[in-house]
């Protein structure tokens, strides 16, 4: 019914690191040449758990953007913009918090997790328990249908599609669309009826899409029903009458664990970390001195390169002969440490040296960088306001 769209943001909480590279923006680059792409500063998120600390996010939100460039997103490809800059989000925001049941928001994972997490964070406010719902506007307003996340957002799109789903059954109707509906379903005969409503209940309630796929069958298999009732039934099904917001997929990013330094989840909090656009003599001291398989005291002790965090780094950046040169060297000693390390400093360090110099222009002139931002808000900020005006239509709020 829509046109595919990708759409995703990140937050403004500080230097992106290689984790974020191999974790999130090489499948953007990848993705920009496959769909039609949106991609976000998602600021007004960023300050649900940093609302005491804001400076960190203004001074986030350009380099991040630098950062963004400098991976290969490409603004002729992909919109790009900053979410406070399409109020609609927050306008969206407000109607969907109406709608949305408490427990559903209480519910999502990252509630509790991060409360238990964060410690040191004030969590047990309104907008960090809305943030879920808020992201799930960032979505719905641009009607997307495909949002690369990782596991840990997953339950967040679910609940979009949940969302998206009530929104529809509450005012997605034509006047008198329910009553049509159960007449319609009267003369489905008494028990394909009752089997009709089992099916819809466990869909539109539990999202199980068994259930919609069977009910849909069923109706396919029904003979004796008039066009416009045939249509309401797979309508009703689905939640209502017309679909104004659409339900999106998670695009599960595949799992390209960055590890650090240290072998720990690469992380700014761990001090494990490789930032993008990082100078050769500092990437090349961090790696000369990071860890290494712990057994391997001396040259002549052999290593195992499974206990390594290197080996993690060659299984990114080198090719078939170099891991072979590796477990070779490693299990006999024939290498020694410095030297295996050598291929991937040279590889970490010609992929840094190729993002500074797609940076170089915007470092230079910051107003490139506006420019950019400025037209990708507009061209966002319209498709929200298309979204936005079904969206007041459907609610009886244009008040004409
Ligand atoms: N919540 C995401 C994060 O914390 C960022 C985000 C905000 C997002 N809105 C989104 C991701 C919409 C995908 C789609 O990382
Ligand atoms: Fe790790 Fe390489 Fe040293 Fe083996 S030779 S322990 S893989 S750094």
């Amino acid at each position: 019914m829509y046109a595919e769209r990708v759409l995703s943001g990140m937050r403004p909480t500080g230097r992106l690191h290689l984790g974020h590279y191999h974790g999130v923006l090489r499948n953007w680059v990848k993705l920009q040449a496959e769909y039609p792409c949106l991609f976000f500063v998602a600021d007004w998120h960023a300050l649900t758990t940093n609302y005491d600390d804001p400076r960190l996010i203004e001074e986030s939100v350009w380099d991040m953007l630098v950062d963004w460039l400098a991976a290969g997103v490409d603004p002729a490809q992909a919109t790009l913009f900053i979410q406070s800059r399409v109020p609609e989000h927050a306008e969206l925001h407000l109607l969907l918090s109406m709608m949305c049941p408490l427990g559903w928001l209480e519910r999502v994972p990252t509630y509790k997790d991060q409360q238990e997490k964060l410690t040191d964070k004030d969590l047990s406010t309104y907008g960090f328990l809305g943030y879920p719902l808020l992201q799930s506007a960032d979505i719905l307003i641009y009607r997307a249908d495909k949002v690369p996340v990782g596991e840990d957002q997953v339950p967040h799109v679910e609940l979009t599609r949940e969302v998206a789903r009530r929104f529809n059954h509450l005012y997605g109707k034509e006047p008198g669309f329910e009553e049509k509906a159960r007449d319609a379903i009267r003369k489905l005969g008494s028990k394909r009826a009752k089997l009709y409503e089992e099916l819809r209940v466990r869909y539109t309630q539990e999202g199980d899409e068994a259930a919609l796929e069977q009910a849909q069958a069923l109706l396919e298999e029904t003979q004796n029903l008039s066009l416009g009732d045939r249509e309401r039934l797979y309508g009703y099904l689905e939640g209502g009458g017309k679909m104004i917001l659409a339900e999106p997929d998670a695009l599960l990013t595949e799992a390209a664990r960055m590890p650090g330094l240290d072998g720990q989840k690469m992380s700014k909090s761990y001090g494990n970390t490789i930032f993008l656009r990082e100078e050769t003599d500092s990437i090349t001291k961090k790696i000369r001195t990071m860890q290494t398989d712990p057994a391997r005291v001396r040259r002549t002790d052999p290593g195992d390169p499974d206990k390594c965090p290197v080996w993690q780094f060659h299984l990114i950046y080198s090719d078939d002969a170099v891991r072979g040169w590796v477990q070779e060297g490693c299990r006999s000693a024939g290498i020694g440490c410095i030297e295996c390390k050598q291929p991937v400093i040279d590889a970490v360090v010609a992929e840094q040296n190729a993002m500074r110099e797609r940076a170089q222009p915007y470092v230079e002139d910051p107003g490139l960088l506006r420019n950019i931002i400025a037209d990708g808000c507009e061209r966002a900020r319209k498709l929200a306001q298309d979204t936005m005006r079904d969206v007041r239509d459907s609610m009886g709020l244009n008040y004409g």
